[in-house]
């Protein structure tokens, strides 16, 4: 799903940037450039972003304890 219709940047591409490394709102914005025209997708990003991260804990076991 488009997330960032400025930029057509999908939900799955911010995912994937977030695997590769991108884990701040200024690496995304800097490689897919999320939020920086309009700026109505930057709290749908900054969801996912959340999402991911929190992901990546219960993966890792960090909350399990
Ligand atoms: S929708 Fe992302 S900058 Fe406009």
């Amino acid at each position: 799903m488009y997330v960032c219709i400025c930029h057509a940047v999908t939900d799955r591409e911010i995912r994937a940037c977030i695997d590769d490394g991108g884990g701040s709102m200024r690496d995304l914005r800097k490689q897919l450039g999320v939020g920086t025209q309009c700026g109505k997708c930057a709290c749908h990003v900054r969801a996912i972003l959340k999402e991911e991260k929190s992901a990546a804990l219960l993966a890792h076991g960090s909350l399990s304890a």
